[in-house]
Formats: C-alpha cells, sequence, structure tokens
C-alpha cells in the first residue's frame, strides 16, 4: 500500500476540545424504526446547543440520501452502512464534537464493528421499544408496508433485531416520555463531556 498516514504533525485532538471546552464522545442510539433514536437525539442535541456545547447528528435515514445512498439493507450493506458512519463519527470526535448516531445497527456484529473503530469514545445507548409499540406509532408507514410484504429485509420482521445486553444506557420510549429520556442520557454522559481541566 502506497499511503502515508500522517496525524502528530496535524493539531491534536486536545487543542480542539481545549478550544471548544468540551470533550468528545460519540453517543450511538439503536433501536428499531421508530423507537425515537431521532428524536432523543434531537432533544439531547437541542440542550446541550443552549449549553453551549458543539454537537451533530449522523443519522441512518438521512446519510442514506448521501454518503450511503448506494447502500440497501443486506446484512452486507447494512456492514458497510455502520462501519462508514462510524468512521465518520471518529473524525468528529477527534475533533472534540459531541456527536450523536442515530442507526438502527441491528445486530451484535454491527455493534462490535462500531466499538472496534470508536474503542473508548463510543457510549452505547439502546432505545428500547417493542416492534408493536413501534408498529403502532409507525411514524412512516414503514409497518404498514412491512405487514403488506412491500418491504424486504425490514427490521424486526424479516430482517434480524438482536436486542443488546451489554449496552452502556437503556432508554425504555414506551415508559418514558422523550424529555426524560433525553435528560436521562444526557445526565450519564455529562462528566464525560466536561472539560478536562473541570472549567
Ligand atoms: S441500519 O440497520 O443500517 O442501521 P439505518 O439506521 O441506516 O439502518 O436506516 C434505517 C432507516 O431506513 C429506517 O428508519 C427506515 O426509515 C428506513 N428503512 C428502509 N428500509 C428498511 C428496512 N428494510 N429495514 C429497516 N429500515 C428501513
Amino acid at each position: 500500500m502506497h499511503i502515508h498516514p500522517e496525524f502528530h504533525r496535524f493539531l491534536q485532538r486536545q487543542d480542539k476540545e481545549k478550544l471548544l471546552g468540551q470533550r468528545g464522545i460519540v453517543v450511538w442510539l439503536y433501536g428499531l424504526s421508530g423507537s425515537g433514536k431521532s428524536t432523543i437525539a434531537n432533544a439531547a442535541e437541542r440542550v446541550l446547543h443552549q449549553q453551549g456545547r458543539f454537537t451533530t447528528i449522523l443519522d441512518g435515514d438521512n446519510l442514506r440520501t448521501g454518503l450511503n445512498s448506494n447502500l440497501g439493507f443486506t446484512d452486507e450493506d447494512r456492514m458497510e452502512n455502520i462501519r462508514r458512519i462510524a468512521e465518520t463519527a471518529k473524525v468528529f470526535v477527534s475533533q472534540g464534537i459531541i456527536t450523536f448516531v442515530s442507526a438502527i445497527t441491528p445486530r451484535g456484529e454491527l455493534r462490535d464493528l462500531a466499538r472496534g473503530l470508536l474503542g473508548d469514545d463510543l457510549f452505547e445507548v439502546y432505545i428500547k421499544a417493542s416492534y408493536e409499540a413501534c408498529e403502532k406509532r409507525d411514524v412512516k408507514g414503514l409497518y404498514a408496508k412491512a405487514a403488506r410484504g412491500e418491504i424486504q429485509h425490514f427490521t424486526g420482521k424479516d430482517g434480524s433485531f438482536e436486542i443488546p445486553q451489554d449496552s452502556d444506557l437503556v432508554l425504555d420510549t414506551e415508559n418514558s416520555t422523550i424529555a426524560d429520556a433525553a435528560f436521562e442520557l444526557l445526565e450519564a454522559i455529562r462528566d464525560r463531556i466536561a472539560p478536562a481541566n473541570g472549567s
């Protein structure tokens, strides 16, 4: 391979974090379609923004209109989808940015991939809601379509979803409000995003 990655000459992560007055983290929200991932990420990001934190959201649906527009929902494509999202998150977190990822990430193998790329920067949050609850909400009308057999590999139906056993946090959106879930999430990451010198 004729590539020569250079990292040491560039400004370091600590330089960026000092400028921003925060530490970077990747808060990865996973769960079924319609479980509340993007809604919670949006609510949490807005609170942090108000507090003067620099944040971003990498949203599976949105990225699938651009960076990941050539990918579908086979196991192989989801693997590549998650790899690209994790690599992108890695670039952001290395700039000290508080990065939310909202992607179904349905299998342990995919979460392991993200963990392998992000290591200790990764904070995994399972957004818990049953297939039945998401089907009842059906915000995007996808569950009705899946029931009619119009969507292949639909997560939770003919596409598997492995319930995570070892996430850092579980937020149950069937039994709490979005505001409460966002608050709980922010409490859980508070110390990890505080600036290194405590100011
Ligand atoms: S992931 O499984 O690869 O992590 P991702 O979060 O990027 O999925 O995209 C999921 C979104 O794609 C869903 O929220 C939904 O709007 C849409 N979608 C389209 N087809 C499917 C499908 N077969 N299974 C799940 N979601 C789908």
